[in-house]
């Protein structure tokens, strides 16, 4: 049976319910570029971003899905002047102030992902207690990707598997793909089924790496502030018109 979602405001995007991604992963861009088309300052285009943020939240959760990890800062973005850097940990943290009643109510739990350490004392203390408030919350995840960079996720869970095996823990030939799974920062989630990119840009730039080998990569012109419910939509229509083999054929 098809479902229309969330929810019936766009009947020509139905979707199959028994088919939805358990994970979707999303490069939020394009914010930056949408702010200049209309003549506002970069930090603008954040602001309708986060507006975009919770909005996809909102329809994910209603639509049932899982996992949704969300890259908001890469370790690279660092490099940026300091007044956005500064504006971008303060909106992360003003979402979580404001949004936290809302998940709670909704159900949603919190993660963390990437080198939070480096995050100012401020959001990392915010981050913190809203991941300890929401950890009991099970309809559904979003994993804030802060400070992540997919190699960095790699050579830290490198380190901790040399370390084990210096210890004596483990043999380096019970090293599999398990065992790296677990040490990477995303333990204990699915691999993404579906990977977003928004703002027309082809490319990974250093966002999962070893957890991408089977996604599905969707990449769409429409600028993050503007990606909202029906775009969501059109990303999962179009994930569920592909046919994924894993490597195998199809049956039939
Ligand atoms: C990329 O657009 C976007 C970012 C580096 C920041 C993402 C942040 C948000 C969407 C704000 C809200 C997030 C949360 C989690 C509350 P860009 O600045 O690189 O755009 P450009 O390529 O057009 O310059």
């Amino acid at each position: 049976m098809a479902i229309t979602l969330p929810l019936n405001d766009f009947p020509e995007l139905s979707l199959d319910p028994s088919r939805l991604p358990r994970h979707v992963a999303i490069v939020m861009d394009g914010n930056g570029r949408w702010a200049r088309r209309r003549g506002l300052s970069r930090n603008e285009g954040h602001r309708r971003g986060k507006d975009s943020v919770r909005a996809v939240v909102e329809a994910a959760r209603e639509l049932g899905i899982p996992y949704l990890t969300l890259f908001a800062f890469s370790a690279e973005n660092w490099q940026r002047p300091s007044s956005e850097v500064n504006f971008l940990m303060q909106l992360f943290h003003r979402y979580l102030v404001t949004e936290t009643k809302r998940l709670m109510k909704r159900g949603i739990r919190i993660l963390a992902l990437g080198d939070t350490e480096r995050l100012p004392p401020r959001l990392r203390e915010v981050l913190a207690e809203t991941v300890t408030a929401t950890q009991g919350n099970a309809a559904m995840t979003v994993a804030l990707a802060l400070s992540y960079g997919g190699r960095q996720d790699v050579v830290n869970a490198t380190r901790q598997i040399a370390r084990a095996v210096a210890a004596g823990k483990l043999n380096p030939d019970d090293i599999d793909q398990g065992v790296i799974d677990r040490a990477l920062t995303t333990s204990g989630m699915p691999d993404p089924d579906l990977l977003i990119r928004t703002s027309g840009e082809l490319r990974i730039s250093n966002f999962f790496l070893f957890q991408l080998a089977y996604t599905e990569l969707y990449f769409t012109d429409t600028l993050w502030p503007d990606f909202r419910e029906r775009e969501l939509l059109s990303a999962l229509a179009a994930y569920q018109m592909r046919d994924r083999r894993f490597g195998a054929l199809s049956p039939g």
